[in-house]
């Protein structure tokens, strides 16, 4: 690694979570599952639902961006990026960065989306970090996902995991050493066969049979999802640990994307990180896709200093995995920025 590059840090983070709760005693009433085999199976207890009519993931996303803006006291128009991470676009074009820089009212630079499912997230943040590398001053991240559109509610296997939110980080260069300092990202289409959404893209356009296949919700095999998922962050950490000479002891915080407790307690287990220094909220939000990272942050930047090393790590649709090893570059904001527990 060049020592002398320029480096880019994470300077603050929004989030936006809808209000209304499904819980998995609501789920009960939907199909045939039970509180204590999701509980059990996943971790999860409850996951919020983006319940108003005529919104999408750019709702979500723009609310999380104007919270990360009104935190980091940042003028809309001197943002020179935004890149969005979603699995769920508000349309297929044009993308959902756009529509969200128009709902927050930014107007200078320019936007995309990046589509990698769950591993979305870290995908963008490193294409982030490489846009300040190379000249930009301020580049907004945001993972936004309106899982609910595309979860079948009569399919007891994948609407138990799934939940809306979005999260956003700001992006600047770094004059000190810390920032975010190396990534391990990996992909294998082979794994389309097992985590897709089949209908409405240009190989299954929309058709009254599309609709009646349910060819436009989610389709996963979780057996073989899982086996995969473990794998791919596992071997993606070891890697950032070898190139970097890393003990478990060296880092402070490990934020794993949140599909499964038991993915979360195996990479705990592997590599003997102690679960009090793994961020999880899982049992909350469920599986909110490209948002799950920046949410885990979102919700302990109260507890994360100046200097503390983290690394963040995510497997999704594709397949898609990786992980990013970063410096936190702050110490916890004065109360009245700090993160709420929740947004109502
Ligand atoms: N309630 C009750 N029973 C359920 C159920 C539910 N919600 N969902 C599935 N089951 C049943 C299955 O039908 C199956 O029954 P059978 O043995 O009679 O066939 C049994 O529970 C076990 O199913 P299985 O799919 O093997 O469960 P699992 O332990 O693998 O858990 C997941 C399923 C989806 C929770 C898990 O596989 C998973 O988390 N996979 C990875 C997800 C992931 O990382 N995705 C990538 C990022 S999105």
């Amino acid at each position: 690694m060049d020592v002398h590059r320029r480096r880019a840090k994470i300077t603050g983070v929004g989030a936006y979570v809808p209000p209304f709760v499904l819980t998995n005693k609501d789920l009960e009433q939907m199909v045939d599952t039970s509180d204590e085999w999701i509980t059990t199976r996943t971790g999860i207890k409850e996951r919020r639902i983006m319940t108003q009519p005529n919104t999408a993931s750019s709702d979500l996303g723009a609310e999380a961006v104007k919270q990360l803006l009104h935190k980091t006291q940042t003028d809309p128009n001197e943002i020179d990026l935004v890149i969005c991470a979603t699995a769920t676009p508000d349309m297929l074009f044009p993308d959902t960065a756009n529509v969200i820089r128009d709902k927050v009212g930014i107007r200078s630079g320019f936007g995309f989306e990046i589509s990698a499912a769950c591993s979305g997230f870290l995908y963008a943040l490193e294409t982030g970090a490489k846009f300040v590398e190379s000249g930009l001053k301020k580049v907004i991240v945001v993972g936004a996902d309106k899982m609910s559109s595309i979860v079948d509610y009569t399919d007891r296997t994948t609407c138990i995991l799934f939940g809306d939110a979005a999260g956003a980080v700001l992006l600047e260069p770094s004059d000190d050493d810390t920032g975010i300092i190396d990534s391990v990202l990996e992909s294998d289409g082979m794994g389309r066969n097992y985590l897709y959404q089949k209908g409405g893209g240009s190989y299954h356009p929309a058709t009254h049979e599309t609709v009646e296949n349910r060819e436009h919700f989610i389709y996963q095999e979780g057996r073989t999802v899982f086996k995969f998922a473990v794998n791919g962050m596992v071997q993606s950490i070891k890697k950032l640990m070898q190139r970097h000479h890393l003990s478990k002891d060296d880092i402070q915080w490990v934020v794993p994307h949140q599909a499964n407790m038991r993915i979360i307690q195996s990479i705990s287990n592997m590599f003997e990180f102690p679960l009090e220094r793994i961020m999880v909220n899982i049992h909350k939000y469920g599986n909110t896709t490209t948002a799950t990272i920046p949410l885990c942050l979102w919700e302990w930047e109260n507890q994360l200093k100046k200097g503390d090393a983290l690394i963040l790590t995510a497997f999704g649709g594709g397949f898609t995995w990786g992980s990013i090893y970063l410096r936190w570059s702050y110490d916890p904001p004065a109360t009245e920025q700090a993160s709420p527990p929740d947004v109502e």
